[in-house]
Parts: structure tokens; C-alpha cells; sequence
């Protein structure tokens, strides 16, 4: 009596677990919901399927060996929309890489998040509102092109924290305000801030 209880429990468990959705792991959610907020006229985000066990078959996606997202190389892609907080999950993610396309929003507080960035690529787009302060976590960040957008606002003074930062182009935006001279700033030449 006890095995068929069991054993029909065990069935119900099975019916129910090939009913519900597999869902892909919490780094192919977040890759996800970027995608369900762009619109994607080219199909670039075809293969992201968030049934598979992790997004590391995607294109243009990268992951290391422990199957953790380390790029999204999605530049010159004709992508719409914005971006979303989600973004800020990706713990491994080194470059994001979404330049040349028409992402329009802001950019959220949450990319922060990304301590291991090297290159934040948002350059040439239609991105509004301010830089985020928390970019000032990057700490690894080699490469911040922000360039022709219409961000507006002051250049958050935490960005003269990054010592890493070896190129810079916040120019073509809406920026208000002093240039940093001191920090990281110092290395750069006033020019490229237009
Ligand atoms: C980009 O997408 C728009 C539709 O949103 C389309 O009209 C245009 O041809 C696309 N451009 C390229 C280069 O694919
Ligand atoms: C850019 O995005 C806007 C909406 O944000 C849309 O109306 C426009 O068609 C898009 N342009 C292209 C070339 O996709
Ligand atoms: C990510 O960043 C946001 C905003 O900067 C913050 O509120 C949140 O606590 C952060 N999440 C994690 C997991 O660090
Ligand atoms: C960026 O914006 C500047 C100023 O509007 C413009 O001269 C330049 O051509 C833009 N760059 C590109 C690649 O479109
Ligand atoms: C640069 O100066 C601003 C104030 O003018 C300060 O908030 C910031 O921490 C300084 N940066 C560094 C790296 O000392």
C-alpha cells in the first residue's frame, strides 16, 4: 500500500514537472528579460531560448568554464527598447557591448553591480538621463564609451575612482557641468570630452 502511495505520488510529480516550464538559470533569466524588453527586428536574439539549461549556447554570448556569462557582444545589432536592471545579475560579465544600436531609457543604477566589467559599450545610441554614480564600482574598468547619446546631467565624480580607465568618451551627450581633473581623470585630455 505504502509503495503504490509512493509510487502515485512519484507520477504526479513527473506529470507536473513535464507540464511546468523548465526555466534556464537565474543568469539566462536576466539575459531574458533584456530580450523580452528590446525589440529585435533582425532576429539577433533568436537562439535566446530560456527553456535551455543555461544561456551559454546563445549567440552572442560568451560564458567561462563554469558556464557564467562573461560577454554580450550585441553592438550594431539594430536593437530598440531599453535596457533593464537585470543586467546588474551577470556577476562574471567582463564586456557588454551594445553600441550602434537604438537602445533608448537610461541606464540603470544596477550595471553598477558589474565589478568585474572591463568594457561598458553603450556608445551611439539614443540612452537619456544621467550617468549612474554607482559606475564609480567599476573597478576594473578599462574601456567607458558613452559617447552620442543624450545623457544629461553632471559626470558623476566617483568615475575619478576607476584607476583602471584607459579610454573614456562621454562626448555628443547633453553633460552639464564641471570635467573632473583629479583621480583617473587626470590621464585624459580635455578634447576627448567635447
Ligand atoms: C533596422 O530596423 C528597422 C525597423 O525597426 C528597419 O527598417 C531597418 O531596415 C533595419 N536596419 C538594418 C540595417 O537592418
Ligand atoms: C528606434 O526606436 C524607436 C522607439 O524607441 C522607434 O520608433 C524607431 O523606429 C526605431 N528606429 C529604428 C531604426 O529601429
Ligand atoms: C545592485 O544595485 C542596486 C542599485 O545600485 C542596489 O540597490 C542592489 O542592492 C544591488 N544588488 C546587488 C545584488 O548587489
Ligand atoms: C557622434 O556625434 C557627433 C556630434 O553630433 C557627430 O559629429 C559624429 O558623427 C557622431 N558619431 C557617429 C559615429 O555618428
Ligand atoms: C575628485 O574630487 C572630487 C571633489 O571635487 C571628489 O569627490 C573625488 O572623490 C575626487 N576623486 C579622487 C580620486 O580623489
Amino acid at each position: 500500500m505504502a509503495t503504490v502511495l509512493s509510487l502515485s505520488f512519484l507520477c504526479l510529480i513527473l506529470v507536473f514537472a513535464r507540464l511546468s516550464p523548465v526555466s534556464a538559470n537565474a543568469e539566462g533569466d536576466a539575459l531574458n528579460a533584456l530580450k523580452s524588453n528590446l525589440a529585435d527586428p533582425n532576429n539577433v536574439l533568436q537562439s535566446w531560448d530560456p527553456t535551455l539549461v543555461n544561456p551559454c549556447t546563445w549567440l552572442h554570448v560568451t560564458c567561462n568554464s563554469d558556464n557564467s556569462v562573461t560577454r554580450v557582444d550585441l553592438g550594431n545589432a539594430n536593437l530598440s527598447g531599453q535596457l533593464v536592471p537585470q543586467l546588474g545579475q551577470l556577476e562574471n560579465l567582463q564586456y557588454l557591448e551594445l553600441y550602434s544600436n537604438n537602445i533608448s531609457g537610461r541606464i540603470p543604477n544596477e550595471l553598477g553591480n558589474l565589478t568585474n566589467l572591463v568594457s561598458l559599450d553603450l556608445y551611439l545610441n539614443r540612452l537619456s538621463g544621467p550617468i549612474p554614480d554607482t559606475l564609480g564600482k567599476l573597478q576594473r574598468l578599462r574601456f567607458l564609451r558613452l559617447n552620442n547619446n543624450t545623457l544629461s546631467g553632471q559626470i558623476p565624480m566617483s568615475l575619478t575612482t576607476i584607476n583602471t580607465l584607459q579610454v573614456l568618451d562621454l562626448s555628443s551627450n547633453q553633460l552639464t557641468g564641471p570635467i573632473p581633473v583629479n583621480g583617473s581623470f587626470q590621464l585624459f585630455t580635455p578634447i576627448r570630452f567635447n
